[in-house]
């Protein structure tokens, strides 16, 4: 049994109890959503004007836009006001500031069949602990214009407490701050870096896909097996997310189960604390 929770009155705790067994949290536009959205549509329209984002594909040449993207992407996530606005965001859904470390809010593009490597590329059927996650990761979801079913990411329940051959065993976080994450911006037709993937077919049906308006929130386990649906919907999606961790749970090891992830090291060393920015400790993430 999946639940989708919708504008949940329950705890921080009791919440990530849930997303650790496989619901899906969902919440309406809060005020600090709405402003990070309006902050990534400035930066976005400014970058592309005078085109409207989501169809900006269509006016530009892959080279152009992928160097339109090139800055456009760095620039909102290194933007102190994305890390200001995430605080505020999770402050509004009720976590413990003092024990909740997020990683810095990416800005996501998914363009309708054009693009499909580097900055553009349209992620494969993946779990985010495939990718050196901690089992306790959040993912925090929230689209930055409107979204249809063509254009967003599909969950796989039946998946979630079931393993799948996938290549996670070839994946090393370290190796790919060290090589891949650089590259991207290189990467314009052929994507050429190692990612994990899946080594077998699954069965796609049903799937689970939320749409929300613009700033609506969806919260899933990083241990979700998701995809990312071939976008034939005419725009390019533009979305935020961000993950998160509580203290404890890592400390405590509490989080999804890991049924099929085998990837060297661990993201951990990214996330801050939501009061001060400060990082985990370096033991507990060793
Ligand atoms: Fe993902």
């Amino acid at each position: 049994m999946t639940v989708v929770y919708f504008d949940s009155p329950v705890s921080d705790d009791e919440r990530r109890r849930k997303l650790f067994g496989g619901d899906l949290f969902v919440y309406s536009p809060t005020p600090a959503s709405k402003a990070l959205v309006a902050f990534a549509r400035e930066m976005a329209e400014a970058a592309f004007a005078p085109h409207f984002p989501p169809d900006a594909q269509h006016h530009l040449a892959g080279s152009a836009y992928v160097d339109v993207l090139a800055t456009l992407k760095p620039a909102f996530i290194n933007h102190p006001r994305s890390k200001e606005l995430v605080r505020d965001i999770l402050v509004e859904l009720g976590v413990e500031p003092e024990q909740t470390y997020f990683d810095v809010p990416r800005l996501r593009t998914m363009t309708s069949d054009y693009l499909n490597a580097g900055l553009t590329l349209q992620f494969h059927t993946h779990r985010d602990t495939w990718f050196s996650a901690p089992m306790s990761q959040l993912n925090y979801w929230m689209p930055i214009y409107d979204v249809e079913e063509a254009n967003v990411m599909a969950f796989h329940p039946p998946y979630f407490d079931a393993a799948v051959r996938n290549s996670s065993r070839d994946y090393d976080y370290a190796r790919w701050v060290a090589y891949g994450r650089t590259s991207a911006a290189q990467q314009v037709d052929v994507e050429t870096r190692k990612q994990p993937e899946l080594e077998e077919e699954i069965s796609r049906e049903p799937d689970i896909r939320v749409i929300t308006p613009p700033g609506g929130i969806l919260i899933f386990s990083g241990a979700q097996l998701h995809t990312t649906v071939p976008n034939t919907s005419g725009r390019t999606r533009f979305s935020i997310d961000f993950r998160v961790v509580n203290r404890r749970d890592v400390e405590d090891r509490v989080g999804a189960p890991n049924v099929d992830s085998e990837c060297t090291g661990t993201t951990l060393g990214d996330f801050l604390r939501t009061t001060d920015l400060a990082q985990l400790p370096a033991e507990l993430i060793s």
